[in-house]
């Protein structure tokens, strides 16, 4: 079974809906998860303009709650993409091997390869912060749902 966990600081608004839309562009053969770096609202439910987003779109993320990541998180999963630098940088610090460190990408580097482009934190914006995640990560999705397909 491919393992992929996407990471973000809070866990309740990007990190849930990469999440939800990788998921619903993959089979059961694939197990998608998703925690934060930070452990402000663990055990909460996404933020509620996530919820209404992916509702919007289809995605039912309303049974996630929210996740510390941890160094454990290396050892279950085989594929960790963030969101933006700042995750990078607190993910990496977890990290205990090169093989590790490997499995860290940002998440649009797979849409733009090496730009380094951050998916922005919409916790502060208002509703519209929220459409252009989900559509930045729709696409991000399919390339990694893709990459995954032809393994
Ligand atoms: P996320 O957004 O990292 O996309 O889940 C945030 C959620 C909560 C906070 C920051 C970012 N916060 O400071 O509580």
């Amino acid at each position: 079974m491919v393992k992929v966990v996407m990471v973000c600081l809070g866990n309740i608004c990007r990190s849930p809906l990469a999440e939800g839309i990788l998921q619903s562009k993959v089979d059961e053969s694939v197990f998608v998860d998703s925690a934060g770096t930070a452990n402000y609202h663990i055990g909460e439910l996404p933020d509620s303009r996530s919820i209404a987003v992916a509702k919007k779109h289809g995605i039912d993320i309303t049974k996630q709650r929210c996740k510390h990541f941890t160094k454990k998180h290396f050892e279950e999963f085989d594929y960790i993409y963030v969101m933006d630098k700042s995750n990078y940088e607190n993910v990496i610090q977890l990290a205990t091997s090169d093989a590790d460190k490997q499995k860290v990408k940002l998440i649009l580097n797979e849409l733009h390869p090496n730009e380094d482009i951050e998916v922005p934190d919409p916790y502060y914006g208002g509703d519209d912060g929220f459409e252009n995640v989900f559509q930045m990560l729709d696409e991000a999705c399919q390339v990694i749902a893709n990459q995954i397909k032809k393994q």
